[in-house]
């Protein structure tokens, strides 16, 4: 078990992380089906996103929340979708990592997921 701490780090825990996710049955076809997602974009986006979240490096400059209002419109992101999200996430984290970093990570997805989960209730109604 290691810290996570390096932006090799990150893309290691990134891509396997979507690994689980692709191949999820309740969330897999959001990217597949659904959003039809270009993995070679998708997957440096995130490193970014999470290098930044978590190091501070300024390396993902985006709009988290903005990116998922057409998906759920397209197919409704529900609560039970994000839980399964961060279920996995946690799994990942767990499975390769350990230490205050890979805390914060699963403290701050958690935060995100459930405020991305909410907006997107809203944006329903
Ligand atoms: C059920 C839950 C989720 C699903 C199905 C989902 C799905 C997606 C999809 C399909 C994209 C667009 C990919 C593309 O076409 O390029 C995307 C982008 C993204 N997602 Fe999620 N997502 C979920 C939860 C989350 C959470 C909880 C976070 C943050 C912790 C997150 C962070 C991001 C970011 C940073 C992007 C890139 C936005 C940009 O274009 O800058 N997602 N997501």
């Amino acid at each position: 078990m290691k810290q996570l701490e390096t932006r090799d780090d990150v893309e290691f825990l990134v891509n396997k992380f979507y690994e689980k996710v692709g191949a999820d049955k309740t969330i897999g076809f959001f990217f597949n089906d659904v959003a039809k997602v270009n993995w070679d974009l998708h997957l440096p986006k995130m490193y970014g996103f999470w290098e930044s979240l978590l190091f501070g490096s300024a390396s993902y400059k985006g709009n988290p929340m903005r990116a998922h209002f057409p998906i759920n419109e397209m197919q409704a992101m529900e609560k039970h979708h994000f839980e399964q999200w961060l279920k996995l996430w946690i799994k990942t984290l767990e499975e390769h990592f350990e230490g205050e970093m890979a805390e914060a990570a699963k403290t701050k997805a958690s935060n995100i997921a459930n405020l991305m989960a909410h907006k997107m209730k809203m944006a329903r109604r």
